[in-house]
């Protein structure tokens, strides 16, 4: 619903930020142009309206239904910012839409130096906002958020972060696909204990404990031997299918006795212990499994029924299938771990030997004695970072741990350690390192070329020279584990597959593009187990706000009847997995997911998408006054500056000591590709303004991921084609410009109006 500037009773508040501004602009003038204008109720001067905005605005409340604020920049202030004006909108019972700002400090009378183009800057700011704010419209509320998430990996993470949740009292659901709970960890004999110190712990100490306290907590659903199969996006919400394997032995009722495995007459290999050791068909892969409840290989079982005969508990149902359960969640998490990178692709290194093993695999022969063989010599060999493009940092860490302990603990065997660079970083870390140099364990920094049989034994060629063992341990390159899931939920990934945290992603490590959608420990990245957990905990609160929903001002709504269904939005725009196709070819925007960016609304060929409170209308009434005060002659030049970088940038000129010519507005946009071609187009055929600057985020920098890439070639294209009909003296120009490129942006403001004096053949604008 689009409300009517005479059915709008307006407040306007301006601030003269303890009198500074007020040297430049004059407010008398202003508060005169306000007040003329229709719909505008009272008019409020004050000095220090960041002290005490409720207080100020208490004898609007009720009296208005829309506040214009003029002063500083709701985009850069420290004192009067985003949130707080949120605040001050609910105590005055305003709807948030019908809010709009002028920013007279950074971008006025902190960058213009004269005082008539001052004021009639100034004077066009306020009839710009005033022209946005009556043609504003709704504003949606994310209310229905189910109150339930979803934490995809039993490992330590998607445990803790589980716990974390139910702590805050939300309901979780757990998924695992592997029978027990607990991830990499369980299958290490030491873990690593602290940054503080190179203490040790057990994986079969510590991990019980953890599940126990899952399995026990009140909020929390565990389903292992699990599958997340499918997830739909509906109504800000996500639609959960899951394969739950056919539940042999009822979990309620096994009270772990063991008297199934005892009769089974199947002896299976245990792929817990790399296949290396045998389990019954009805048994645990490990004694303290958790759940402890025994499972069934499926594709072993005779159906003999003798564990069905002894089970004490009646536990056993040998006809049990695999279930599906079907339920929605307000947020999702990804707690997927990492996996090993394959390296049967490194022929040099020989990995189909039975003597050469992983890292990962180590730990396993580690704790089961070296399944009787027991090595005298063994080598670890790092590292194989350039076939991945990074390092995967734990390699190093994990190799130094299990060297020195191993030596530790095998004082009688020769332990090598090959590498090109060790990396140990953190405290704890780089002591442990010191003190294995001196404890038996033999550092060789050389580049291991090939490892070949050698009699009974390995062969280690190097660019040092030949070595003997007859244990290689291969220190692989950790890889990311979701990549099925990221599809699913159209998270967006980094070039190896890692989801990419929004931006900006320093301040959101554990959010992902896709709205509700967290990533936690080595999923993300890799961790050892307690930054794993840290993660974990930080993102259960995140979760916990997440789920209480929100107030949107911005956000993408689509015309069914209008819309082609082209399918321009779904493949080439939405970076938040918010427009989906239905199966009839029908486009849906899930606007509770969408983050208002308009890069859909801005592609859409068939105007079928419109961003709600920055629709092209309103941003041409906007510039239809943006000069309307600007004296005869000079050039107009518009910026349209991006709202989370470019916008920054203009507010930091001024503060930075730039000046620019008083003829430059600006108007904060949601992306730099949330502007449509029309508008400039439409900007540029009908005179609306000189000299159009398009601005947008750094590369690889901009909030909604290609967007400044997209508008830059939009652009371009642009004025390919305006040259090919014979060119224009306008300018159209695009720049990346982030928040420290203040001086980049006053630059080209001044180039722009330098250029643009020249061709209008006008009076030069001081700056
Ligand atoms: Fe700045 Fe996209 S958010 S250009």
């Amino acid at each position: 619903m689009v409300s009517s500037a005479n059915q709008l009773r307006i407040g306007v508040v301006l601030c003269t930020c303890g009198d500074t501004l007020n040297k430049k602009i004059n407010f008398e003038q202003l508060k005169g142009l306000a007040s003329s204008l229709p719909g505008v109720q009272e008019v409020i001067v004050t000095k220090d309206f960041c002290k005490s905005p409720e207080k100020q605005c208490e004898s609007l409340k009720g009296r208005v239904d829309a506040l214009i604020f003029g002063g500083c920049s709701e985009r850069s202030s420290l004192q009067f910012n985003e949130e707080r004006i949120e605040k001050l909108l609910a105590r005055l019972s305003l709807n948030p839409a019908l809010f709009e700002t002028l920013n007279l400090r950074e971008q006025c009378a902190y960058i213009h130096t004269d005082p008539e183009g001052i004021n009639a800057k100034a004077k066009d700011m306020m009839l710009m906002a005033y022209e946005k704010l009556k043609t504003n419209s709704e504003t949606l509320k994310v209310e229905n958020v189910k109150q339930k998430a979803l934490v995809i990996g039993g490992g330590v993470a998607g445990q803790r972060c589980a716990q974390g949740l139910a702590d805050l009292g939300v309901d979780v659901t757990l998924v695992e696909e592997k029978p027990y709970l607990g991830g990499h960890p369980v299958r290490m004999p030491v873990l690593w204990q602290s940054e503080s110190h190179p203490s040790v712990c057990t994986g079969d100490c510590v991990m019980p404990v953890v599940a126990r306290d899952t399995l026990l907590r009140d909020r929390i659903e565990v389903l292992t031997n699990s599958q997340v199969v499918d997830i739909v996006k509906e109504n800000g919400n996500f639609r959960v299918k899951i394969r739950k394997k056919a539940q042999k032995v009822d979990p309620e009722k096994c009270i772990g006795c063991g008297k199934c495995a005892q009769v089974c007459p199947v002896e299976v290999p245990n792929e817990f212990n790399l296949g290396k050791t045998t389990r019954k068909a009805i048994d645990k892969d490990f004694s303290l499994a958790m759940p402890d409840v025994y499972t069934i290989v499926d594709s072993a079982c005779t159906k003999c029924g003798e564990c069905v005969d002894v089970c004490p508990t009646q536990a056993i149902d040998l006809e049990a299938e695999d279930s599906y359960i079907e339920d929605t969640f307000g947020s999702v998490v990804l707690a997927t771990g990492f996996s090993g990178y394959d390296m049967k692709v490194f022929e040099e290194l020989n990995y189909k030997h039975p003597k050469v093993v992983t890292l990962l695999e180590f730990e396993r022969h580690w704790a089961n004695g070296f399944f009787g063989e027991k090595p005298k010599e063994v080598a670890f060999v790092l590292c194989r970072k350039d076939s991945v493009g990074y390092c995967s940092r734990l390699c190093c860490l994990a190799t130094v741990k299990y060297a020195v302990r191993f030596s530790m603990f095998h004082p009688d065997v020769k332990v090598r350690v090959f590498h090109l660079s060790l990396r140990s970083c953190g405290r704890a870390f780089e002591e442990f390192r010191r003190n294995a140099d001196s404890g038996g364990v033999e550092f060789l920094q050389a580049d291991v070329k090939e490892v070949s049989q050698n009699g009974s034994g390995l062969r280690i060629k190097t660019d040092q020279g030949e070595y003997t063992a007859d244990m290689v341990v291969l220190a692989e390159p950790l890889v990311p584990s979701q990549v099925r899931l990221t599809k699913i939920l159209d998270v967006q990934t980094d070039p190896y597959g890692f989801p990419l945290e929004f931006q900006p992603r320093i301040i959101n490590p554990l959010e992902t593009h896709v709205e509700r959608v967290f990533v936690i420990g080595g999923a993300k990245g890799f961790k050892d187990v307690q930054e794993s957990i840290e993660s974990a905990l930080a993102a259960s609160v995140r979760v916990y706000n997440a789920l209480k929903g929100t107030e949107k001002k911005y956000f993408s709504v689509i015309d069914q009847e209008k819309c082609s269904k082209c399918g321009t939005c779904v493949s080439m725009c939405c970076p938040h997995g918010a427009i989906s196709v239905k199966e009839d070819g029908v486009v849906e925007i899930d606007s509770a997911l969408c983050k208002g960016c308009g890069l859909c609304y801005a592609a859409c060929p068939s105007k079928a998408i419109r961003l709600t409170n920055l629709e092209d209308q309103q941003i041409l009434r906007m510039v239809e006054v943006a000069f309307k005060h600007l004296p005869e002659g000079k050039p107009r030049i518009l910026g349209f500056l991006c709202y989370w970088c470019s916008y920054g940038a203009g507010d930091l000129m001024g503060a930075n000591g730039e000046t620019v010519p008083e003829n430059f507005r600006s108007i904060r946009i949601r992306c730099s590709a949330s502007l449509s071609l029309d508008v400039v187009a439409e900007i540029l055929s009908r005179d609306l303004a000189d000299g159009i600057l398009i601005a947008g985020c750094p590369r690889h920098s901009c909030h909604h991921i290609w967007g400044n890439f997209m508008q830059e070639r939009r652009i371009e294209m642009l004025n390919e084609s305006i040259a090919l009909l014979g060119g224009t003296d306008k300018i159209l120009r695009w720049e990346y410009i982030g928040v420290p490129d203040w001086k980049k942006l006053a630059d080209v403001i001044r180039e722009m109006n330098e250029k643009l004096t020249e061709i209008k053949g006008g009076s030069h604008v001081q700056a």
